[in-house]
């Protein structure tokens, strides 16, 4: 017997759980995804799920199941390692008439629970139709890559659904064509014209459409300010005659990306906006070299700072004083050029020639390069190794988390490969 594929619609309705384990862990979030009201049935359960019951998002009978726990419920799961309880379970709800499903007994369950996911407004549901035979992880790995499939655009019904209008400015992340968002890919394949910048990941246009325009802001002339209006007004008029623009950029777009500019001229024109959050390059590329921001007991603070005018210069508005008097770490943009005034100024105030230097260039992308210096020789080495930008430099004692996670590193894959 086939089964018949519905859209339950939960919110506000009872769906009873009986069982507090590893499968009500995963159902019950989704059933509050679809704003289902949970009752869970069970003596003990899982923390995530006693936290869900502590913040008052479920409501948990702390006891084992009793006759009548089904009454008023629209669903019932029997989630327990009891097969006898969750058969009691199952009777109550078949008697009342309410849809049920066991657990630990696909065919003895009125409903199966589909593999399901969703990309942007799509729900995609795949149920193996032979329960006893059928292998979940087979039904997942479809659902997976026709989620895949939607993000990537690879899989589409572009004609006959609506089409998204406007700008969407997207974070692409520091340059690994993985560290996108999925969102970010979403709105990727469905643009009509997408408007890249040096520092995006540009292997992700290569997965585009034959059709899509893509136009590279980075080539763009008329110099760095000039050319910024272009951008923000070929945006607008290609929004204006229809077509959905994506504009790519490096890293966040709210972090020296001057996404909140490109925000702000598409409104002033009328044009509609969305902005997809991408994973800055302060925080990606350190950790990408195992350099950690943060570290307990190390650095409790990190500053992010862009060095695209030197220490002095009368367009910085930098505070090197106070840099230089913290011990937090210093994450520096733009500073490959400029890093001898910046060492000066960071030793004039309070640093210690040998605080720990870290310079990555090319984060994330198959040709990352890393060296480690100190504060007074980081010039010099950046000269005698060549490493021109892009390129981040971390500055504090946090580099030499980053020495101690390597060297374990080496350890633990030398042990493997025996
Ligand atoms: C104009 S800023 C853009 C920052 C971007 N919006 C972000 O959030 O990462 C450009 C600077 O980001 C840093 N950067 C971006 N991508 C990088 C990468 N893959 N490796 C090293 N540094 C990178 C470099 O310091 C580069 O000069």
């Amino acid at each position: 017997m086939d089964p018949y594929l519905l859209g339950l619609r939960l919110e506000g309705r009872r769906v009873v759980v009986v069982g507090g384990g590893a499968v009500a862990s995963r159902r019950v979030p989704a059933l509050l995804d679809a704003s289902a009201e949970v009752l869970l049935v069970s003596p003990k359960v899982a923390a995530s799920l006693e936290d869900l019951a502590a913040a008052g998002r479920i409501r948990w009978e702390a006891r084992g199941y009793r006759p009548g726990d089904t009454a008023g419920a629209w669903l019932v799961c029997a989630c327990t390692d009891d097969p006898a309880v969750n058969s009691a379970v199952a009777s109550a709800a078949e008697q009342q008439r309410t849809w049920y499903v066991r657990a630990d007994d696909a065919g003895a369950s009125a409903a199966w629970t589909p593999a399901s996911g969703q990309a942007a407004d799509v729900r995609v549901a795949v149920l193996s139709v032979d329960p006893k035979r059928g292998d979940p992880r087979h039904s997942a790995g479809l659902r997976d890559a026709i989620l895949d499939g939607l993000r990537s655009g690879a899989l589409s019904a572009r004609h006959g659904r609506k089409h998204p209008a406007g700008v969407a400015i997207i974070g692409g992340g520091p340059g690994d064509p993985g560290l996108i968002t999925v969102r970010g890919r979403q709105l990727l394949a469905e643009a009509d014209v997408v408007l890249t910048d040096r520092l995006a990941p540009r292997s992700l246009l290569d997965e585009l459409r034959d059709d899509v325009e893509i136009i590279d802001a980075g080539k763009i002339p008329y110099g760095r300010a000039m050319a910024q209006e272009h951008i923000n007004a070929a945006l607008v008029s290609h929004a204006q005659a229809g077509r959905f623009v994506a504009r790519l950029k490096g890293g966040d777009p709210f972090v020296f990306g001057r996404g909140a500019e490109e925000v702000l001229a598409c409104l002033r024109a009328g044009v509609p906006v969305t902005v997809v959050p991408g994973v800055t390059s302060a925080v990606g590329v350190p950790a990408s070299a195992w350099v950690p921001v943060t570290h307990r007991g190390v650095a409790q603070e990190f500053h992010v700072v862009s060095v695209h005018v030197a220490p002095g210069d009368e367009r910085s508005t930098v505070n090197w004083e106070l840099l230089g008097g913290s011990s937090g770490t210093l994450v520096l943009l733009m500073a490959v050029e400029r890093i001898g005034a910046v060492a000066d100024e960071l030793l004039r105030y309070g640093r210690s020639p040998d605080t720990p230097v870290s310079v990555i260039a090319d984060g994330t992308l198959p040709t990352q390069r890393t060296i480690n210096s100190t504060l007074e020789q980081v010039e010099s080495r950046i000269a005698e190794e060549g490493i021109r930008p892009p390129a981040i430099v971390v500055v504090g004692n946090v580099v030499n988390v980053a020495a101690e996670i390597t060297e374990l590193m080496r350890h633990v894959t030398a042990l493997r490969t025996g």
